[in-house]
Formats: C-alpha cells, structure tokens, sequence
C-alpha cells in the first residue's frame, strides 16, 4: 500500500484474527474467523491481518477464504522471513483483490544472539531476500522487524533501509514485548523518520504489546512522531497482555481531534456491538470498566457526576455511548414482533446470518418469546450466536439430558449425543453436583478428556425469568480453550458450553492428525 494521499489519515491495520487469535483462550473457528473478518470490514478497517498460513492447514484455509470473500479492505497473510512461509503466505492471498505478505524477522541483540543465532550482517541479509521474495509474489510487502523497541537504533535505522530499498511498502516497528514507553517509543520513531533513507516513501507502522499497560499510548506517541498505520485488536485481545486495543485508538484520535488533527476510517458505531461479538465468540469477557466498551464506561454513578450530567452532560461526558454503538434502548422485541423486524435487528447488531440461519433463528425466538416476555439485545445476540456456533461443522451436537440434584442425595446426568452421520450415542455419570455428573458424562461419551480450569454462570439480562449465559474454560495439551452458551435452563446452557469446548478439542484432535509436516518450515524459531 502506498503511502494515503491524506497526510493525515491513520491506516487501521487490524490483527485480531493473528495476534489475537493466537493468546490463550482466544481461538476460533474458521467459520468464526469469516463472521469476524465480514465484522471488520464493515466496520471500515483498512487491512485485516488474517492470519499466518504456514502454521496449520486450517490457518492457511481460513486466510484464503477471508482472501477470496470478503472485500473493502487489504487482507495479509504473516510469514517468518523464509521461502515456505513467504510461499505460502502469498498462495493464501492470492485471490484477494487487495492482497499484503507480512515478512517478519527479529533485530534485537537478545533475539540475534539466543533465538536466531545470526550476527546483524546475516540479519540484514535474510530481511533483504525475504521481501524480495515477497515483492516477487505481491505488490502490497510490509516488513517487521520484530522485537524493534529493544534494537539498536543504528542497526534498526539500517535494517529499515535495506528492506525499503528490496521493496517493502509498510515498514512496522513492532514494541514485541511490551516494553517500551511514550517518550521512549516516539524517540524511536522520531529517529526513523529523520534518519531511515527512503522512510517518507512506505508507510510508517506500529504495533505494540501491553506488557507495562502502555500499548494505546505509545502508538498515540508514535502517531504523534509521523507513523501512520497502527497495528491494534478488537478488546485489546493478544499475546499475554494483549495488543494495541482498536476502540481505545480509535476513539481517542476522534476525541482528540483537537490535539493529533488526524482521522480513521473506523464507523465507530459498530465497535461496540463488534466488541460483543468477539467476546461472545471467545468467551472472553471484556471487563467491567474496559474504555470505551466495558459496561461502566458510560454508567456515571456519582452524585456530583449525575447532577452535572442533568444539567448537561458534556460536563462528563467526553464521548456519547450512541458514538460507539451503545443502543440507547435495550428492549426491542417481544412475542408479537415480526421475522423483518427481528431480522432487521440482526443486522443491526452486526451479524452476518444466511436465510438458513435466520429462520432457525426466528424459530429460537418464538420459543424464547413463549417463556419469556420481554427480549433484549443480549437475547437476540445470543440466539445469533448459538446460529454461528451450529454451523461450525460439530462432531458432536446435543440431544438430550437428565440431571438429578437433591439434598442428601447421590447427584448424576444421563446424556445423549448426536453424532455428525445421525447415530446418537447415551451414557451416564455420577459426580460432585449435577455439572460435574453431566460434564463426566460427556467425556464417557466422547472419550476426550479435559481440565476445566474455569466454569461460571451469569444472568444474561436482569429480569428473573432471564437467560443464563454457562461459560467453561478447559486446557488441553498445555492449550486453554473457552465455550459459552445461553439457554434459559442453565444446566442445558452448561452442557452445550462445555460441548463447544469438546468439539474444539475434537476438531483439533482431527487437525492434528491430518497436519502435513511439510509445510512447516525448518526454522530455529517455532512461535512468534
Ligand atoms: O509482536 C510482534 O513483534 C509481532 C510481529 C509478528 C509483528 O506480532
Ligand atoms: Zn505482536
């Protein structure tokens, strides 16, 4: 990507289904990868960084059909700077009508001397080759040189250098773990900018890691120095700490006008309902007083506060939750409404449902409709939802349950499950409390078995007839998984929670058996 022809608009550069994607507890599934790249692009970002082909077969997938289907935005494929990842990155882009490799190699002391081990000349090198191999594939190149914050600051000005001039067209600056600050990072910047040959012609790009809580201002600080392209998540969601979070960007360069004078592409009234679907789709909860999209981000709770907001309230507020996508109302439908008015109210919560979905869905609705009488946005997301999560190929689907739970009496479930050809399959367990009986008894019935590192239950909305929200956190192999579902009988929203973390393991244990070798490259460094 050239650099814009506005000197003051900021790319958005979206990694939630990378770096995102790849923190504990955060993976999804293919299908959840494309509900969540269509998300991105009517939101308005600028690339969405899909994936990293070589790292699975099912990575690879998920950024080709991202590549071939969703339009608007640039979609990039990361690669280690080698010929297999960088190969492989560009056959994943390929059919994108706007298409970027994203070459990345370490640059910091620590990185040459203990992970690559490669003296700085043998550093450059590899970079200098790797984007010529990627400008050989694909106009769009960005390079990264990772761990750039503790590199340096000659050898990174030369690393830059060099991979400009083999035809990278975004330069990235990452803050890989977390350490930098402000003042430090806009340094960093502010030298590249006056000292890096050939820096005005690319895109200037920063990418930083939360490690010290820091993310969001220092790329405002490297906004501040001349970069234009911020690399950030939905939720802040990322390695350990997590990454640059999108909304809190966003919100403050729109709020700051005043002070930075430079724009997005964002629609920022979808980042909320955005924010919600990745929590729903991960099972990772946004906390409470989260900027921007937390659930007291808005609330004003003060009695000094609440009399100022009364008589007006720019008196504390600097933001207006409609501005990013708070409905102002929560009750929207009930019994009598509609299949339009509860499709429409679909879309307007930002899902992408086919016909298919959206007929079940309206039959999910009516059912609700019968037990309970009023239904909130919450409701309809998480009917939205559990459509999403029926269409993500499934080994195993519920079909029924018993629970007996009493005082002074021996707990236990009895389950059946439906298999993908039909056949369904029972068995029973006793356990410490009707969950852990119908939790044992699934593992009977799919021999999987996990650690469930966490389990909670919470009301959906606030009436007494509300719907429970079950949400299950398990590891498997050294990997945490999350599932949540939603029913109104909250042991049924238990099962079916812990059954998506079980077909995970399911669909991970079939990935595994089928993963090639081969496309993995002979590299001394295994993760990023
Ligand atoms: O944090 C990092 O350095 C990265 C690079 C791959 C850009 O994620
Ligand atoms: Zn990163």
């Amino acid at each position: 990507m050239a650099a814009p022809s506005d000197p003051n608009r900021v790319v958005i550069f979206d990694t939630t289904l990378r770096d995102g994607e790849q923190s504990p507890g955060c993976s999804m599934n293919p299908g959840e990868k494309m509900e969540m790249a269509r998300a991105l692009a009517d939101l308005g970002v600028d690339v969405i960084e899909a994936g990293f082909p070589i790292a699975s077969p099912g990575d690879f997938e998920s950024v080709r059909a991202i590549a071939r289907e969703v339009r608007g935005p640039i979609i990039c494929g990361l690669a280690r700077c080698n010929p297999a990842d960088i190969d492989r990155a560009a056959e994943a882009v390929r059919d994108a009508a706007r298409g970027r490799i994203h070459v990345f190699l370490a640059t910091s002391a620590i990185h040459r001397e203990f992970k690559l081990r490669m003296t700085p000349a043998e550093v450059v090198k590899r970079a200098v080759e790797g984007v010529k191999r990627a400008r050989g594939h694909c106009a769009d190149v960005e390079f990264s040189p990772e761990d750039a914050a503790r590199t340096e600051l000659d050898f990174l000005t030369e690393v830059v250098e060099k991979a400009i001039e083999a035809g990278a067209t975004t330069l990235n600056i990452p803050d890989t773990v977390g350490y930098a600050t402000p003042a430090h990072y806009a340094a960093v910047i502010r030298h590249l900018k006056t000292h890096a040959r050939g820096i005005d012609g690319v895109v200037l790009s920063v990418h930083c890691h939360d490690d010290l809580g820091m993310a969001v201002a220092n790329s405002l600080a490297a906004l501040g120095e001349g970069a234009r392209q911020v690399e950030c998540t939905i939720n802040g969601i990322g390695e350990r700490a997590g990454n640059t979070a999108l909304e809190e960007v966003v919100m403050a360069l729109r709020t700051r006008q005043d002070f930075y004078g430079l724009t997005t592409g964002i629609n920022t009234r979808l980042l909320y309902p955005l924010s919600r679907k990745l929590s729903h789709i991960t099972g990772m909860a946004v906390q409470r007083n989260k900027a921007i999209v937390g659930q007291n981000a808005f609330a004003h709770e003060a009695g000094i506060h609440q009399d100022g907001m009364l008589k007006e309230r720019s008196t504390y507020e600097i933001m207006k939750p409609e501005d990013v996508g708070i409905p102002r109302t929560e009750l929207v439908l009930g019994k009598h409404s509609g299949r339009h008015a509860l499709k429409q109210r679909v879309a307007d919560l930002g899902y992408h449902l086919t016909d298919e979905q959206l007929n079940r869905l309206f039959d999910e609705f009516k059912a609700l409709a019968d037990k309970k009488k009023d239904i909130y946005d919450a409701d309809i997301e998480a009917l939205a939802e559990n459509q999403l999560q029926a269409g993500a190929g499934n080994t195993w689907t519920l079909a029924g349950f018993t629970s007996t739970a009493g005082t002074g009496s021996q707990t236990s479930a009895a389950v059946s499950l439906r298999l993908a050809d039909g056949r369904v399959e029972r068995d029973a367990a006793v356990g410490n409390g009707p969950i852990d009986a119908l939790f044992k008894a699934v593992n009977r019935i799919t021999g999987i078995e996990v650690k469930v590192v966490d389990y909670r239950v919470r009301a959906v909305t606030q009436e007494i007839d509300a719907q429970g929200e079950a949400q299950v956190e398990i590891e498997y192999k050294g990997k945490l998984s999350r599932g949540r579902a939603v029913s109104v009988d909250v042991i049924e929203a238990s099962a079916l929670a812990y059954l998506e973390v079980i077909n995970r393991v399911a669909s991970r244990q079939l990935r595994d058996r089928l993963k090639p070798t081969d496309h993995v490259a002979p590299e001394v460094v295994p993760v990023i």
